[in-house]
């Protein structure tokens, strides 16, 4: 099966790390988050072929896939990032005219599910989560037997909110050639939300057009597309991978989960809990949790928590000296 991932977006929401490093390669746990959805999609045989759709950096996206996975991607250019659904629809010339089914993944989203399961349904099948707030969300409202009526775009409130059932990020649809007609009807017809071409839309006119498409339930939804979001994935991958550390830092207390990667330098500090520290690290005299370090980063003297530091970045906490006078107050 075909496996759509879009990455073309600029992740403005996480700047300012997206200015130099795709939102995709930005690391979770040790890896680009790009990794953990390859990763899976390879282990479990899903994939004949996984097309990304590229933009703005996809030239380092290309170069870290094609050095990390024995696999052969195909990579399509988006080349104004005009929304999801326009970015789906660039993925066309791999179809080559044969109507067959299509798994789309988000590429800043990592699921905890059984992918194998989802795609053995007879119906097409779109990933939801139950949220107690729908009102961020797109949701999806379903008739009396199961099928999916209509798709609603962030409800004004809860009580007049279909459902309660967040579309994820994952969709599985049995007929891409329904699929890419769709998506032409709402290009062709300018439909926008914001400007941009939405994926949900060209759902919705696919339902118009008798496609049957049902729920999954994807308890596992973890987002990485905001700080936040990214932070509370680190945390969940580290809590569930719970591996301990064999080195030994001097004068240093590790408080699990922590991943620490390779040629790093620990002295006097206290890492964890929730803390990623990539390659080539230096950390002394410093506390750090929940936070992400990426590689070669230099932290010296430092109280640091719910932090993501990038490449190279430096921080250092001068040690002051002074002669303070009866009554004086500095605060720093
Ligand atoms: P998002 O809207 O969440 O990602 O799209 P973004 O645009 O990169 O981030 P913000 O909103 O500016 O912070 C979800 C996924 O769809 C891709 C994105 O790369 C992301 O993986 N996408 C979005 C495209 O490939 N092309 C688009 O035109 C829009």
């Amino acid at each position: 099966m075909k496996v759509i991932i879009p990455v073309a977006g600029f992740g403005t929401r996480l700047r300012p790390h997206t200015l130099t490093k795709p939102k995709v390669l930005l690391n979770v746990g040790g890896k680009p988050m790009i990794y953990y959805i390859i990763d899976q999609l390879i282990k479990d045989k899903i994939a004949s072929s996984i097309i990304l759709v590229t933009g703005f950096l996809g030239d380092k996206i290309k170069e870290y896939l094609d050095g990390a996975f024995d696999f052969k991607f195909d990579y399509i250019v988006q080349d104004e990032a005009k929304g999801l659904g326009h970015a789906v629809h660039c993925a066309k010339p791999v179809f080559k005219n044969k109507n067959e089914d299509c798994l789309i993944i988000l590429g800043d989203t990592l699921f905890d599910v059984d992918l194998k399961k989802m795609i053995k349904s007879n119906d097409s099948v779109i990933g939801v989560k139950k949220v107690e707030d729908p009102r961020r969300f797109g949701v999806v409202e379903k008739d009396g037997t199961g099928y999916i009526k209509r798709f609603v775009e962030k409800p004004a409130s809860k009580d007049i909110s279909p459902s309660n059932e967040a579309i994820v990020g994952l969709y599985y649809l049995k007929n891409s050639n329904v699929m890419f007609n769709s998506l032409e009807y709402i290009m062709k017809n300018k439909i926008t939300v914001k400007g941009e071409f939405q994926l949900t839309d060209a759902l919705e006119n696919m339902i118009s057009k008798k496609e049957n498409m049902k729920t999954f339930n994807v308890n596992g939804w973890l987002d990485c597309g905001k700080p936040e979001t990214l932070l509370e994935t680190n945390r969940y991958i580290l809590q569930k991978r719970n591996k301990t550390i064999k080195t030994e830092y001097p004068n240093s207390k590790i408080i699990y989960p922590v991943h620490i990667g390779k040629n790093v330098q620990i002295t006097d500090s206290i890492i964890g809990p929730f803390t990623t520290i990539n390659n080539n690290c230096t950390i002394s005299k410093s506390i750090i949790s929940n936070s992400i370090l990426d590689n070669d980063v230099s932290i010296e003297n430092a109280n640091i928590d719910e932090s993501i530091i990038g490449e190279g970045a430096v921080i250092k906490r001068e040690v002051i000296k002074v002669s303070l006078g009866n009554n004086s107050e500095i605060k720093i």
